[in-house]
């Protein structure tokens, strides 16, 4: 019996069930219009390396990732040239991408299946541009999900008062920031659900959570450090420029003490 027999049910189907494997999934079709400047603001460099090749290594770090698969917008002609070393065995790109994330995410998730990722394998979906990810954070995630019924992400629990703005710019009201947490990515889900989730809930939602809580279920969220932020605004890719570059001197630091 192969593998793809062994995944489709019964008694003795599942007793030979291998276990579920984990995929990341990295939407990168985005044009970062909010980024302002030339050009998709995933090829941008930052501490001398294009902004989704600092996330891909990150993703590479985490061996419990059987692959990562990068979904690219159609007309994409760059990400070979400034991530030469990406594809291979546990690196895949397609170009399926859409006209928002949701749907770069639901094309991803039918091209990982086509690829033999099954309905029950874990899929950890996380934005090109939160670029300062740590294996570290990837992994936490995975040991706190893994047995829940459901998956979970990453997000930070919201520290500063939170505002309601008015049309005009002012304070229409202040709301109140107990139990409020900012979503971050990898968010990690079962394929199949993950996959109903996308197309029960339409193109327009902007994370993989909001899909599958829409299906009345409710995923773990696990802290993590406001340093996951997005890179979205022109003064972002100065801050995120100086961390891995102060990340990049610490590690050059400790190889000189060892
Ligand atoms: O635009 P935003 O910053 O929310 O995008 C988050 C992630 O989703 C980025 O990595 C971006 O490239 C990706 N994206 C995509 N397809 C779109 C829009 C955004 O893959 N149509």
């Amino acid at each position: 019996m192969n593998v793809g027999t062994a995944r489709g049910g019964g008694k003795l189907a599942g007793f030979m069930r291998p276990p579920p494997r984990l995929f990341a999934l990295v939407p990168c079709a985005g044009s970062g219009v909010r980024a302002g400047g030339d050009g998709p603001k995933q090829y941008r460099p930052l501490a001398g390396q294009p902004m989704v090749a600092h996330t891909l290594a990150a993703l590479a770090a985490v061996p419990r990732l059987a692959a990562t698969l990068v979904v690219l917008a159609p007309d994409d002609d760059r990400f070979e040239a400034v991530v030469p070393a990406f594809a291979g065995e546990r690196g895949w790109v397609a170009r399926v991408g859409g006209a928002t994330r949701a749907a770069s995410v639901a094309a991803g998730l039918g091209a990982l299946a086509a690829r033999g990722a099954a309905d029950d394998d874990w899929v950890l979906v996380h934005d090109a541009a939160r670029c300062l990810l740590r294996p570290a954070w990837v992994e936490a995630l995975i040991d706190a999900c893994l047995d829940h019924p459901v998956g979970g992400l990453l997000a930070w629990p919201l520290a500063d008062t939170l505002k309601q703005a008015d049309a005009a710019g002012n304070v229409a009201a202040t709301v109140d920031r107990a139990g409020k947490w900012a979503a971050q990515t990898p968010q990690m889900f079962r394929l199949g659900l993950l996959r109903s989730a996308l197309e029960a809930a339409g193109h327009g939602v902007t994370d993989e959570s909001a899909a599958v809580e829409a299906l009345g279920l409710a995923p773990r969220l696990v802290a993590a450090p406001l340093e996951n932020f997005k890179v979205t605004w022109p003064q972002d890719f100065e801050l995120a420029g100086r961390l891995l570059r102060s990340r990049a001197a610490e590690r050059a630091a400790a190889q000189e003490g060892a």
